[in-house]
């Protein structure tokens, strides 16, 4: 099958130029109205530049490097076996989906952006060949997408999950998952014009806090997260509840 229509994109900006773009971009999407600014990025479709069309390496590495601390797809539940449930919010073009697919978890790209869900399905459709099973042992998992707004419930639904699902793993390279939603969930965090958090680094955590038990610098990750030397600047963090 060939490739689905991939649009040129407008311009083939340096880092700081395409971060500066997407800062003025959405600059006219506040608050509540945020996620109808990705849509219109993914509905214009010449300015991605986030979209790599490949996995993110760091997810890889944590992967198969860092299993004392993620663990395996598969768990031990009531004596039975069962494939761990995996979320991607903001999956985009779904590559981070197809990973995990890979890597036996049964996962749910979540999109909000009508342009990015039917990308994903149009990749997953032509690519997913190129996600072999990375350990028979543990064979593939399944994927869905599913379109949705991460921060209400009514797209567990849609993905035929019930509404108090709760999931193994959840994978997050958007800034969807703020540090500081994980360490004050149901806490409105202010944010001020340049996007950065208001917080007091030192507030004491709220209570149902999850608890951060990884950073580090993965060994590898996209280019964007690395210095003009190679050197990975990119932080993998993992928080689980108490
Ligand atoms: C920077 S892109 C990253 C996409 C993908 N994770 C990747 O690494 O290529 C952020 C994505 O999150 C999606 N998004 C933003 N807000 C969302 C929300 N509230 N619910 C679901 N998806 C959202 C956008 O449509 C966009 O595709």
């Amino acid at each position: 099958m060939a490739d689905a229509e991939v649009k040129p994109q407008r311009k083939d900006l340096p880092v700081e130029q395409a971060r500066a773009e997407l800062s003025r971009h959405f600059s006219e999407y506040r608050g509540s109205e945020y996620a109808e600014g990705w849509a219109k990025l993914w509905s214009q479709g010449d300015f991605l530049p986030w979209d790599r069309f490949a996995p993110s390496p760091a997810l890889a590495d944590t992967l198969v490097n860092h299993v004392e601390l993620v663990g395996h797809a598969l768990v031990e539940e009531n004596g039975e076996k069962r494939r761990k449930r995996a979320l991607v919010p903001g999956c985009g073009r779904g590559v981070d989906v197809l990973l995990l697919e890979s890597f036996g978890y049964d996962v749910v790209g979540l999109e909000y952006a009508e342009g990015a869900f039917k990308a994903a399905q149009e990749y997953a459709a032509e690519h997913a060949k190129e996600y072999p099973v990375h350990d028979e042992k543990v064979g593939k998992g399944s994927r869905k997408f599913v379109r949705g707004d991460f921060y209400k419930d009514e797209w567990l639904v849609d993905a035929g999950l019930e509404k108090d699902t709760k999931f193994d793993l959840i994978y997050d390279y958007t800034n969807l998952l703020q540090m500081e939603h994980l360490s004050h969930p149901g806490v409105e965090i202010k944010y001020n014009d340049a996007g950065s958090v208001m917080m007091n680094p030192f507030a004491p955590d709220s209570p149902n806090a999850l608890e951060r038990v990884g950073h580090w610098h993965p060994a590898d990750t996209h280019k964007v997260g690395k210095d003009a030397d190679g050197n990975v600047e990119d932080y993998i963090a993992v928080w689980r509840h108490h």
